[in-house]
């Protein structure tokens, strides 16, 4: 019998362009790859290490941690309870609960189980390209095709209606004079499939991997509403805004709502696997006791990173650099996009971008946005896998402690990728 070659590398599931760059070491916002080249991080790894890699703060804090305590299930211990303290209390009232969880995905998921017990409903409302995680509960409420194909059916109830993608409008309208049109629309979408049984809106705080889209400032009062008017629990997901990505230490301080349950996870412990769901009391413990706990949930050695990336968020005041550093960088990207042929639109919001690459016709360029992704590569800058429904969106989220310098080198080869 033949026996079948193994593929060269074994490994599967690497995003397109990301197969290509063998990290071997980092520090700070430099990517040392094994063949020797040092190249300058516009990703911090997924929106994870907003810290930059490997800060030494917290590259001490979890080496003592490793010495001393490993796992002990989901018993106390006083750094899980300091995390706990600390982060509901950055959350701000009326948040007075916290579950501390692995992924992202576990903990959406999560979100959505507390929401149901909560209401004693079972329909969800989301967005279309939203992307909230990649187990069969998140993609059921991801409006990202990609992730659904060929593994449905989803989750009955999963109702999915129109983010404001401005530049890219689902109704073909322009805003502002459209008066955000789409959330209309959206309301009746739902009309027509909801069963009566709402239980949750999940909404990402602005829609990253579905291309970067920042939503304007009328669409959050907008959704807040509508949750209130269905009596249904708002759930906003910051996996990827959270930790000072977008200029505050969460997106939602500067939309002028506040969610009901708020999830986390990604710049959370700068590298180690930790996430997390933000609520009140009376919906977590809509969920028996014990249904919160995991394996790895909030581990010894995930608190102790954890811990120590809030120190360095804090005393590097992360945030306010990032909101200064967000919007020169913006204003440099967006210059581009009158003078470089295909740039259809550059859009972010503190330090996470998106640059929409398009043919002379207006449609979709997933070529060329691979192209510039290593093309970047070879001028000195390492970029995210192209986003968005088409594939045509190159996204950047550089380490938030990154220097002006670093940060005017970055933009400077991509600049030169963009132009060769
Ligand atoms: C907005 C958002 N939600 C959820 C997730 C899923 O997180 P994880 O990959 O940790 O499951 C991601 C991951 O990229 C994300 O960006």
């Amino acid at each position: 019998m033949e026996t079948a070659l193994l593929p060269r590398n074994p490994m599967v599931g690497t995003a397109p362009g990301h197969d290509h760059i063998e990290w071997e070491s980092a520090s700070g916002v430099h990517v040392h790859t094994v063949d020797g080249r040092d190249l300058v991080d516009f990703t911090s790894g997924v929106f994870v290490t907003n810290t930059g890699h490997c800060h030494p703060h917290v590259v001490e804090a979890v080496q003592a941690q490793a010495a001393q305590l490993l796992n002990c299930y989901d018993a106390p211990t006083p750094g899980r309870t300091e995390v706990a303290e600390r982060l509901v209390k950055l959350a701000g009232p009326p948040f007075d609960a916290i579950s501390l969880m692995t992924t992202g995905a576990e903990a959406i998921d999560i979100a959505v189980k507390a929401a149901r017990a909560y209401t004693g409903r079972y329909e969800t409302l989301s967005f279309a390209n939203a992307f909230h995680g990649k187990t069969l509960a998140t993609l059921s409420l991801s409006g990202l095709p990609g992730t659904r194909r060929g593994v449905g059916p989803v989750m009955p109830g999963s109702i999915v209606g129109f983010y404001p993608t401005c530049y890219t409008c689902p109704l073909k309208l322009t805003y502002p004079d459209c008066a955000i049109a789409c959330f209309d629309a959206t309301e009746e979408i739902f009309k027509a499939n909801t069963t009566g049984s709402l239980a949750a809106i999940v909404v990402e705080a602005y829609l990253g991997a579905g291309g970067a889209y920042v939503a304007p400032p009328e669409f959050w009062p907008k959704v807040r509403a509508f949750a209130d008017a269905q009596g249904a629990v708002l759930i906003l997901d910051e996996i990827q805004t959270g930790f000072g990505r977008t200029g505050t230490m969460f997106a939602f301080e500067q939309f002028g709502i506040v969610p009901d349950i708020l999830v986390i996870a990604k710049g959370m412990a700068s590298g180690l696997p930790m996430s997390a769901v933000i609520s009140r009391h009376e919906i977590l413990e809509s969920l028996a006791p014990g249904i919160l706990a995991s394996t790895y949930g909030g581990n010894p050695l995930c608190c102790a990173a954890c811990l120590a990336t809030l120190d360095v968020i804090e005393d590097e005041h992360l945030p306010e650099r990032t909101m200064i550093l967000g919007k020169r960088a913006l204003d440099r990207m967006r210059g581009w996009a009158g003078q470089i042929e295909g740039i259809g639109d550059v859009r972010g919001i503190g330090l996470a971008f998106g640059i929409e690459l398009v043919k002379a016709d207006g449609s979709p360029d997933p070529e060329r946005a691979l192209r510039l992704l290593y093309a970047a590569e070879r001028e000195g800058v390492v970029t995210l896998p192209p986003a968005g429904a088409s594939s045509n969106v190159v996204r950047l989220a550089p380490p938030l402690v990154i220097s002006e310098a670093d940060l005017d080198a970055g933009l400077d080869a991509l600049e030169r990728a963009l132009r060769s």
